[in-house]
């Protein structure tokens, strides 16, 4: 397949700009695929409501089928035709959620409605829904007929891409389109939250915290942070996504975590002992750069910058990948605003390896 490549400003979105737009909805709207930038990470997207369209995601990805999609949104009154609520309670969660985080990085898990393919839902009886906050996505999703369902635009397996170039490398030839826009403003993947259940939980941790969430919901007692998020996942292992493996580097990859500088010596001690055996690289915080004598040092940025670090995490996974690191050994990046998300994605790249020291 062909795959056509365009760029767009966010900031400049001129006459030029539609134009680009209305071309890249059209193709949606005739079942096509297309690549396109989100605040959190770059989505492929196809007609939501088109069961054709949605396999071809699938095919693309090379993601197993019963993985379902979210379905992006770019008004609010697009949920009733989505989804089927409950009861009141239900729909009373879902409005209250939606008017404090979106648009924004927030997927809410609901009932879905009956003709709502089963192509796009994974088979299961629920959908995933987000309205993005991206100036691009929402034009885009209104162009192509208001329901775009879109996971992220890597490669099943490979990281979420932050950047163009990330789609362009994992999807040349597999889509119809490419929207260039960028970086990514967030680069890490929306929180979900699961309302289909009675006890309402978060199923994937992002930049919206699981406080936040319940704090909304007004469900704090008992209920709080991180300790919330563990035992929701724990109640809920069915959740599909989780049996994969996520964002798995070529090399092997270990976390330490700990006092500062017990973590640098006790990375410095594992770097010495295979550097002549193995392409080693770190990932570091701004502040210990300098100490580190592995093959590849990569600065996630600083300590306690929990906005720098989400955006360069998954760039830096790539990186790693094309330069060849053997082995990586990375601090742990907690006590700031998004280690929540962070933490979630990096114990996830290194298949839960990790050493408290
Ligand atoms: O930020 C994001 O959410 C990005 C951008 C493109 O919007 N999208 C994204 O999609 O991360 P994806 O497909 O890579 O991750 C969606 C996750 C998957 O793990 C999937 O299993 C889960 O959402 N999911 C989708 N529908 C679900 C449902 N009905 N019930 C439970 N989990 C669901
Ligand atoms: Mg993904």
């Amino acid at each position: 397949m062909n795959t056509e490549i365009i760029k767009i400003n966010e900031l400049n979105m001129d006459a030029a700009a539609l134009r680009r737009l209305i071309y890249a909805g059209n193709i949606i709207k005739k079942g096509g695929l297309v690549v396109f930038p989100t605040e959190t990470v770059y989505g492929i997207g196809a007609d939501a409501f088109n069961k054709e369209a949605s396999s071809k995601i699938y095919a693309a990805k090379g993601r197993p089928s019963d993985n379902p999609l979210i379905v992006h949104i770019a008004r609010l009154s697009s949920l009733d035709r989505l989804c089927v609520f409950k009861d009141d309670v239900q729909r009373k969660k879902a409005l209250r959620l939606a008017e404090k985080f979106w648009p924004g990085p927030l997927t809410l898990i609901l009932p879905k409605c009956k003709d709502l393919p089963k192509e796009t839902s994974g088979g299961l009886d629920t959908v995933a829904v987000r309205f993005p906050s991206n100036k691009i996505a929402r034009k885009l999703i209104e162009l192509g007929g208001g329901f775009i369902a879109a996971p992220s635009a890597n490669l099943s397996g490979r990281p979420s891409p932050t950047d163009a170039s990330h789609c362009i490398e994992d999807m040349n030839g597999r889509v119809d389109l490419i929207i260039e826009s960028g970086d990514a403003e967030i680069g890490l993947e929306s929180t979900i939250v699961d309302l289909s259940v009675e006890a309402s939980c978060v199923l994937r941790p992002g930049v919206i915290t699981a406080a936040e969430i319940f704090e909304a919901l007004s469900m704090t007692e008992g209920k709080k942070g991180e300790d919330s998020e563990e035992l929701s996942a724990a109640e809920h292992p069915k959740a599909p996504g989780m049996k994969y493996r996520h964002y798995a580097p070529k090399g092997r990859l270990v976390i330490y975590s700990g006092m500062e500088d017990r973590v640098i010596s006790g990375i410095n001690k594992a770097v010495s002992e295979v550097k002549n055996k193995k392409k080693t690289a770190v990932i570091t915080a701004k502040e210990s750069a300098a100490c580190y004598a592995a093959d590849i040092v990569k600065i996630a940025g600083a300590r306690h910058d929990g906005e720098e670090i989400a955006h360069n995490l998954f760039r830096i996974l790539r990186e790693l990948d094309d330069e060849g690191a053997e082995v990586i050994f990375s601090e742990a990046f907690y006590n700031n605003k998004r280690s929540e998300a962070i933490m979630n994605r990096l114990i996830k790249a290194a298949g839960g390896e990790i050493i408290e020291l």
